[in-house]
């Protein structure tokens, strides 16, 4: 069965960054799905540059953790004005709770020494979380300038670049959501007729931002 068009648009719309996780467990299968989906996207030459890390509650995710939270001191602190703007909006510091409680932090790595890794790794990602929010899983697509240290802590060879860590699991409740609305076609979209001439697109469907 496949979903309807409008029940696609419904998901992707539905689907939102959660910073605060319970540490209620994954089912196993709704994981393994969303992986596969995953693994589905396309990339270069179909090189598949990626490597999906799941690191578990324990030790080690301890010092995941710590190494995250050092990133992003130095990340917040270097912050054009703007973004600190954004993180004080969205209440985001460097202080990363949901690496302690969600079941997993996803480790998503690109082999860096491939064509086009970056682009198929992230298209990838994007995969994986649309697929996720399909299963009931809440995500963070998180970009912590990780050193090497992390590579050596999780044993992943240095050719391997790391792209995101995705805290996955249930969203608590309680959760003040704002609004990211998104631009419509009109402003986001344009069409170069024969002439050469840009103009916006002519979108005629209904679109919620
Ligand atoms: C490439 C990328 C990097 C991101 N990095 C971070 C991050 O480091 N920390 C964070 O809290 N959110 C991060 N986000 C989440 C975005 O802020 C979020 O997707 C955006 O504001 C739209 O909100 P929504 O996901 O709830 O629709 C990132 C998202 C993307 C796609």
């Amino acid at each position: 069965m496949h979903p309807t068009p409008e029940e696609f648009h419904s998901l992707l719309r539905r689907r939102r960054s959660r910073r605060f996780f319970t540490d209620q467990p994954i089912e196993p299968e709704r994981l393994e799905r969303a992986l596969m989906a995953a693994m589905r996207a396309p990339s270069g030459a179909n090189t598949q540059p990626w490597e999906y890390v799941l690191i578990e509650r324990g030790p080690v995710r301890d010092k995941v953790r710590v190494l995250c939270e050092k990133a992003d001191v130095k990340f917040h602190e270097a912050s054009p004005d703007w973004l600190k703007a954004f993180f004080d909006d969205h209440m985001i510091t460097p202080v990363k709770e949901f690496a302690d409680n969600a079941p997993y932090l996803v480790a998503v790595f690109g082999r860096r020494d491939l064509p086009f890794w970056l682009q198929s790794v992230w298209l990838s990602v994007a995969n994986f979380i649309t697929a996720l929010e399909i299963e009931g899983i809440h995500s963070l697509t998180y970009t912590p300038s990780l050193t090497r240290d992390f590579n050596r802590l999780l044993g992943v060879d240095e050719s391997w670049s790391c792209q995101a860590v995705l805290p996955i699991g249930h969203g608590v409740e309680n959760e003040e959501l704002k609004p990211r609305p998104r631009k419509g076609l009109g402003e986001k979209v344009h069409v170069v007729s024969g002439d050469g001439k840009l103009r916006p697109f002519d979108a005629t469907l209904p679109f919620d931002p």
